[in-house]
């Protein structure tokens, strides 16, 4: 069983844990708590942390939370560098990553949820399922028809190469995606602005043989045309990326086959 933000799932009483006495700067983390065993009802425990006693990120608050004072609290990480996009969560109302999202920046309350409106398996573990099965729907891998060069690597000017840039940064984070409106009301239908980029990605590369199939596969008032450029994605990317434009661009070459 999941639960699923924030249709079904009523908020009730948590707990409050206050640092020790003499701690000099201290700051609120309130956290989204939810397990299967507490059914239809999740709650928001409050977690006073002298922030000079842990590492400066939101990610280390959560492991001194974890480490020293409720060793149940479930939440993904791994890199703590912004590489691998496990810690995607949203804190103070913007989707972004635990890892490189700095305390002093927040303020003296900061807000912990899940990624908003995916199903949820624990805590602040998203149910990525879906969202995984979108990627793998745009075939994210090198597709050809003819052989490679016996001798060497299939070549790319310079100039090929850079069309590549600012979309093979993307580390699937999913903050674009579930913090897009449309994503949110057709998620089974829409792929949504990360799947797109990275269908992009794979449709302005020189060496794929199948950009004509893959812009067959998007061409749908759903999967790609639900995008109705609100920007979203745009402004919450914790990479700086832009899934709006790249999405616009799969649009425009759509319009330009038919010319
Ligand atoms: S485009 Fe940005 S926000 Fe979206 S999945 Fe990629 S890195 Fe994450
Ligand atoms: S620009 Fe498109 S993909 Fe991005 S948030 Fe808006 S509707 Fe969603
Ligand atoms: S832990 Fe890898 S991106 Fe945050």
């Amino acid at each position: 069983m999941a639960s699923q933000l924030p249709h079904k799932i009523k908020i009730g009483p948590g707990k409050t844990v206050c640092a020790a006495d003499g701690a000099k700067h201290k700051k609120r983390f309130i956290v989204y708590r939810w397990n299967q065993d507490e059914g239809d009802t999740a709650r928001l425990d409050t977690f006073e942390i002298p922030v000079d006693a842990c590492g400066p990120m939101v990610l280390d608050a959560l492991i001194y939370i974890k480490n020293r004072i409720d060793s149940t609290l479930t939440f993904r990480r791994s890199c703590r560098e912004g590489i691998c996009g496990s810690c995607a969560m949203n804190i103070d109302a913007t989707n972004t990553l635990a890892c490189i999202r700095t305390i002093q920046e927040c303020p003296e309350e900061i807000r912990i949820y899940p990624l908003p409106h995916l199903p949820v398996i624990k805590d602040l573990v998203p149910d990525m399922t879906h969202f995984y099965a979108q990627y793998t729907s745009i075939k994210p891998w090198l597709q050809t028809h003819t052989p490679a060069p016996p001798d060497r690597e299939r070549l790319q000017s310079p100039e090929e190469r850079e069309r590549l840039d600012g979309l093979y940064e993307c580390i699937l984070c999913a903050c674009c995606s579930t913090s897009c409106p449309s994503y949110w009301w057709n998620e089974d239908r829409y792929l949504g602005p990360a799947t797109l980029l990275q269908a992009y990605r794979w449709i302005v590369d020189s060496r794929d043989e199948n950009t004509g199939e893959r812009l067959d596969d998007l061409e749908d008032p759903f999967r790609l045309f639900r995008c109705h450029t609100i920007m979203n994605c745009t402004s919450t990317c914790p990479k700086q990326l832009n899934p709006a434009r790249a999405i616009a661009e799969i649009k425009q070459l759509m319009v330009n086959r038919t010319l």
